[in-house]
This record gives structure tokens, sequence and C-alpha cells, in this order.
């Protein structure tokens, strides 16, 4: 199950997803350096498998669906959504390629 096959592109920009047009919801591009996810909790991978899993726990009256992904589906969305943005990557190559190699603490 890929973002794409998840429906979330009908309401999400995200750069590298094709098709990915939606004006409903926020941009996913970049999400991973915000404060707040959906304006209520702390951008933190625990709130945000949870947002995924059930928004309407985290705010009743958010237009965004539960997304039907299983928390394993969650978890790789988020892990997604979180991947440093592309231009990044190209200009930061040797630290990626670091972390890549193992033992890669993150830095940020
Ligand atoms: C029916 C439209 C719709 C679909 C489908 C949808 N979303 Fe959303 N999403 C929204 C809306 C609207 C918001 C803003 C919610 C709010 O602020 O209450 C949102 C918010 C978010 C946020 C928080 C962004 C932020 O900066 O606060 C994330 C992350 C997110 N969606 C990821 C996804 C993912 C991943 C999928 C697919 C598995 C998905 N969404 C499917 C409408 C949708």
């Amino acid at each position: 199950m890929s973002i794409k096959q998840s429906g979330c592109p009908a309401c999400h920009t995200s750069a590298g997803i094709a098709g990915a047009g939606g004006r409903v919801g926020p941009p996913l591009t970049g999400v991973g350096g915000r404060s707040y996810l959906a304006g209520r909790i702390s951008n933190t991978p625990e709130h945000m498998i949870r947002w995924l899993l059930d928004p309407q726990s985290v705010d009743s009256l958010t237009a965004m669906p539960a997304t039907g992904l299983t928390e394993l589906e969650a978890r790789d969305v988020a892990a997604y959504l979180y991947r440093p943005p592309v231009t990044e990557m190209l200009t930061q190559p040797i630290r990626h390629r670091a972390a890549a190699l193992g033992g890669g603490q993150r830095s940020t």
C-alpha cells in the first residue's frame, strides 16, 4: 500500500508523488518541519501515526477522514513523510550516505 493508493493525493499535494494535485488538505511536502499537525498536536512520530490512523480522535471536526491504513502502513507513511526534502538530499549527499551505511544518528 503506497501513499498514492491510499487516496492521500486526492486531498494533498506532495512533491515526488505524481498526480498529487489535491487542494483540500495542506501540502505534505515538508510536513516534518512543521511544529504542529493539523494545528492541534505537536509533530512527533507517535502523533503522526495517531493522526493517520484516526484524525477524528485528534480533532472531531477535521475534514480529513480516517485513512484506513493499518498501524504498520501508517508507520511507513509517517517515515516517508518525515524524509528529508529532495533538495536537501541532493545538496547533502555525504551526510545521508553516511546515515544509510548504518550507525547513522540523525543530527536533526
Ligand atoms: C478527504 C481529503 C483527505 C484525504 C483523503 C487525506 N487527507 Fe490528510 N488532511 C486533510 C485535511 C482537510 C487536513 C487538515 C486537517 C485539519 O487541520 O484539521 C489534513 C491534514 C493532514 C496532515 C497534517 C498536516 C499538517 O501540516 O497539519 C497530514 C500529515 C495528512 N493529512 C496526511 C495524510 C495522508 C498520509 C493521507 C493518505 C493516507 C491523507 N492525509 C488523506 C484531508 C485529507
